[in-house]
């Protein structure tokens, strides 16, 4: 009999010239060594089908084993043919949702109608007005609460719990914030895509140590394609918030909205409306109000989809500042912050 040692020996000397040269005891490939008088047996395990270099591999095992052995020994290279086992995507399970009381989301037609500002304020004027509260950032085109809330590249610790990691959210201004911009680079967020996109926003709002909570407000991608649907089919969210502006052609995007979530498959209420950037108010002349988008458009539209206009929101410049700066208006006490506190009163008052 041939010491086992060096028959492995002999095997890790055969490496896998597609494999950066590794040796096939390296990459698990040696499936099992069986030995009787005058024979080694060896068994080569293949990942896919065709490899091209299976044949070459077999010869380079035998040459390496003959060299090894002693002379007569009889050499046999078997192969089979073993997928690698899939890394097991762990369950998500809504646990870590059992203590949150509503879950919205807050959703446009389109993108930058002012979602994300309107998101994040709401979550710091309810949590202001002594509500316990979350917000995940789950537009994967544009995740904006990192800079919104002054959270840029916030290391979110994970916890190991079952065999699955729950991430604590960072926490400012009172409020408990995830975002997908924590866990990618903005700049690859866009080549993300339909299953990926989704498993990882589910992760993102699932996953998360959130506790108990009033409300947590999930800032959606904007738009309403194949993302949204799968994420409201997996994510318990009770109803949502629809942001607009008051332009008459901003009619067709608010529709598609409130259409995503009235179909018959979804069938979640639309809790109302936000009407954005709905006036413009110069910092020097706090009581002009100039309707450069249009007056009352906010209101023709709630009334024309049967939902209540939750507030009006001015064009201001604290906003887009306080966007920036990462300090949001609805900390203060200015006319910007009170339209926003005015917002989570509203909508506090019809949640119940
Ligand atoms: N009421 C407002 N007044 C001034 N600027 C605003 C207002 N609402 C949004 N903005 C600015 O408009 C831009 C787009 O807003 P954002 O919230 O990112 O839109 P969305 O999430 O819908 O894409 C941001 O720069 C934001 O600061
Ligand atoms: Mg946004």
């Amino acid at each position: 009999m041939i010491p086992k040692e060096e028959i492995l020996k002999a095997l890790g000397e055969v490496k896998h010239p597609g494999m950066e040269d590794r040796s096939i005891l390296e990459l698990g490939m040696v499936d099992g060594i069986e030995q009787e008088e005058g024979k080694i047996s060896v068994t080569l395990a293949f990942p896919r089908k065709p490899d091209p270099l299976k044949n070459y591999l077999t010869g380079a095992v035998k040459a390496s084993l003959y060299r090894a052995v002693p002379g007569g020994t009889e050499i046999e290279v078997r192969t089979i043919v073993r997928e690698a086992p899939k890394p097991k995507a762990p369950e998500l399970t809504l646990d870590e949702l059992r203590n949150v009381r509503h879950i919205i989301g807050i959703a446009s037609g389109k993108g930058g109608v002012g979602k994300s500002t309107v998101a994040v304020n709401l979550a710091i004027a309810l949590a202001r007005q002594g509500f316990r509260v979350g917000l995940a950032d789950a537009d994967i085109y544009g995740p904006s609460v990192p800079l919104m809330t002054g959270t840029v590249g916030a290391v979110l610790p994970a916890e190991q719990q079952d065999g699955k990691e729950i991430i604590i959210p960072a926490e400012k201004y009172g409020v408990k914030w995830v975002s997908i911009g924590y866990f990618a680079d903005p700049s690859q967020a866009l080549i993300w895509r339909g299953p990926m996109a989704c498993g990882a926003l589910k992760q993102m709002i699932l996953q998360v140590r959130w506790g108990e909570l009033d409300y947590l407000l999930i800032d959606m991608p904007p738009g309403t394609g194949d993302i949204h649907i799968s994420l409201l089919q997996e994510i318990p969210m009770e109803g949502a918030v629809i942001v607009t502006t008051p332009q008459k052609v901003a009619l067709a995007d608010v529709e598609k909205g409130v259409d995503m979530f009235r179909n018959k498959n979804i069938n979640r209420p639309v809790f109302g409306l936000v009407e954005n950037m709905a006036w413009f108010t110069p910092a020097e002349h706090p009581d002009e109000k100039y309707y450069i988008f249009g007056k009352d458009g906010g209101a023709e539209m709630a009334k024309h989809f049967d939902i209540p206009l939750l507030a009006r929101i001015p064009l201001v410049k604290s906003i887009c500042e306080g966007g920036d700066s990462g300090v949001p208006p609805a900390l203060g006490s200015g006319p910007d912050g009170e339209a926003f506190l005015q917002l989570a009163a509203q909508l506090a008052a019809r949640m119940g």
